[in-house]
């Protein structure tokens, strides 16, 4: 394995930092586009002998679906908790830490997780024999989302460099969001508009984080503000399972000058050859992209969510094969 995909000295993904642009797009990228093609033939058994982990406890469609076909795609054995809040011994008050040496002793070769605390894939890696991937920790981090989304965006425009983007939401609370920042921010002239309601508005960490590595970003309540100058508008949900009491439901969604939300207006200004993207789940509540508008060539979210499968077999060959 190659240096960027290390962390800790160890071939764990922890978080969208540790990559290197130039390595997604030469090396992560061009294994991905490989396995397009694996896939459509109905896969190969270059992971046979392999079994992997799935340990989650928050719900997921995408993520837990797409590392479990990209593994059975492979060849690889899967076995998984899904709901390890409710049915694995974390009931009984089982630290993390012990179910991981646990997993250790059972003879799995990665451990994918995702956890309802920051940090919880870290720690996870800090205790394991075997490569631990983050499926998502808390309002922490959702590394290989982050690369799928990365990796959808390079497919269409077929390049990184100067891309004007708007991450728009949930800014605050959505661990999509803080990973993609992280991997933008080192990409050339890249300029983010980071729209969002403003207690919604992006952690001081992770604008630090933008500022250090010198990305140009500018803040905006409305999509409106920027929909004409954009090359991708990355949208997200309110994640209300993560409010605090600063962040109340009713603070949120298109109301006078805030606008994070599609609809006719902000479709009628974004350019012909943007592309609109979101990690899913949408809300069906607050309606941030409405289903009317799944038909507008410019909605990739489909495309995107699939990419999700091709980007988690290459990481899986990557490290295991
Ligand atoms: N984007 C994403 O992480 O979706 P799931 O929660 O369904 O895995």
């Amino acid at each position: 394995l190659t240096k960027p995909v290390l962390w800790k000295g160890f071939p764990n993904v922890i978080s969208s930092d540790q990559f290197d642009p130039q390595f997604l797009v030469e090396e992560l990228f061009t294994l991905a586009n490989q396995m397009i093609g694996l896939a459509g033939e109905g896969g190969s058994g270059i992971l046979q002998g392999k079994s992997i982990f799935l340990l989650f406890y928050e719900a997921s469609t995408r993520t837990v679906t797409s590392f479990k076909r990209a593994a059975k795609l492979l060849g690889a054995d899967v076995d998984s908790t899904e709901n390890a809040k409710m049915f694995s011994s974390a009931v009984k008050g089982e630290s993390l830490e012990d179910t991981i040496r646990i997993l250790n002793g059972y003879a799995y070769d990665l451990i994918v997780i995702r956890y309802d605390q920051v940090g919880g894939a870290d720690r996870a890696a800090n205790c394991s024999d075997v490569p631990v991937i983050n499926a998502g920790d808390g309002n922490g981090e959702h590394p290989t989302q982050a690369l799928l989304d990365l990796y959808t965006i390079y497919r269409y425009f077929d390049r990184l460099n100067g891309l004007q983007v708007a991450l728009v939401g949930d800014l605050f609370n959505s661990r999509t969001i803080h990973s993609l920042a992280y991997l933008l921010a080192k990409i050339g002239g890249v300029r983010l508009a980071l729209v969002s309601p403003s207690v919604f508005r992006l952690d001081d960490s992770t604008k630090a984080s933008l500022i250090e590595s010198g990305c140009q970003f500018r803040e905006t309540s409305n999509l409106l503000d920027v929909a004409s100058e954009v090359d991708v508008v990355y949208l997200t949900r309110l994640q209300k399972e993560r409010l605090d009491d600063a962040r109340k439901a009713n603070t949120w969604g298109d109301k006078g000058d805030v606008r994070v939300c599609i609809n006719d207006e902000v479709l009628s200004k974004l350019p012909k050859k943007s592309i609109i993207l979101h990690p899913l789940p949408r809300s069906d509540e607050f309606m941030e992209l409405p289903e009317k508008f799944d038909g507008d060539p410019r909605v990739r979210i489909f495309q995107q969510a699939q990419n999700g499968l091709f980007i988690r077999m290459a990481l899986l060959k990557m490290i295991l094969g």
